[in-house]
Parts: C-alpha cells; structure tokens; sequence
C-alpha cells in the first residue's frame, strides 16, 4: 500500500483523550486537507529530492505525508528528509510526529504559533493550507502578531 493510500483510508485521527470539539475546530480553522489536494500542491511546489520543506501550520501532516511521498519519488530517503511544522493544537502536532514517524521520517514539528516563529528563510518549498477563521472573532495578541509579520514582509493590513 502507497503512503497515499494509507493516508487517504483516515477517518479520525485525533485521540479521543485529548478535549476537542466542532467548535473549537471552527475557531482556530481546522480543517484538514484531503490526500489528493495536498498532493496536487507538493507535486507542483517540492522540485528536488534534497529540498527542505516547512509546513506553517501542518494540522495532522496531510501536507507533510505528501511531502515525504513526492520527495521519495524524486528519489530521497526517509532518513535525509528535511522536513519541519509548526502547529498551534498540541494533539494534532502529537498526531503529526506519529505519522511521520510511521513511515520513517523524523521531522520537526513544534507546537506552537506561527506567528511567533523568526523566518530563517533556509527552506526550498514552505506548503500548506492555512487556517481560515472569521476575521471578528480574530483578536488580541494573536492578531497583533499577524500583523506584524505581514509587515515585515512589506504588507499592512487594515
Ligand atoms: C485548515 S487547517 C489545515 C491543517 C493542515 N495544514 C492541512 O492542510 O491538513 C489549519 C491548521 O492551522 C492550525 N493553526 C491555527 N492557528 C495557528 C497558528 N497561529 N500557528 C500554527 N498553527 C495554527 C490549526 O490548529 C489547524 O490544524
């Protein structure tokens, strides 16, 4: 069975243990990408087998799992994958390392915010699919943060 195809047979990943609701989901704009999608973009975005890959908010590695299937078809190994994510829900990074590590690639996956994280700007392809949340409810630090690193790439939002 391909990597892809494992992926696509997922139902639920999130461990029940874990508190975790429709509504909390809602509010930080979790919604995970299906296989096919998620490979459409890394097959478009990764070019090279040494590339080094960061998903900015990687949910449960949709984009990551396609990362490491489009890099082994250009003919890296799990082992010299460079593969890095940041994540703000600490089950869903929990469930990333897991699946990662399940077909052999050790990636670093923080929790964490984004917006809280200094580019470096050592990656080849930065993918993903963002959370998408109601701009009302986006508030306080959080938004503060936003702004501030859409201005230092030179973007100011009202
Ligand atoms: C639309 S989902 C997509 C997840 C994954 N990229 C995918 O395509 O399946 C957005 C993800 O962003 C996470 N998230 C929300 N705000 C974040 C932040 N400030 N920093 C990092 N991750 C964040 C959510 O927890 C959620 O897992």
């Amino acid at each position: 069975m391909s990597l892809l195809s494992v992926r696509e047979t997922w139902t639920v990943t999130t461990s029940p243990l874990v508190s975790d609701s429709a509504e909390l989901r809602k509010a930080r704009g979790a919604f995970f990408t299906p296989a096919p999608v998620a490979r459409y973009i890394t097959d478009w975005g990764i070019h090279h087998a040494a590339d080094r890959v960061l998903e900015p908010s990687c949910g449960e590695a949709a984009f990551l799992l396609s990362a490491v299937d489009r890099l082994q078809r250009l003919g890296a190994s799990p082992a010299d994958m460079r593969l890095d994510g940041v994540e703000l829900h600490e089950s869903s990074a929990a469930t990333a390392r897991t699946l990662l590590a399940d077909v052999d690639v050790t990636a670093d996956i923080s929790t964490g915010d984004f917006f809280e994280v200094t580019p470096t700007g050592a990656y080849d392809a930065v993918i993903g699919n963002p959370p998408y949340v109601r701009y009302q409810d986006f508030t306080g630090e959080s938004r503060a943060r936003s702004r501030e690193a859409a201005l230092r790439a030179g973007v100011s939002l009202s």
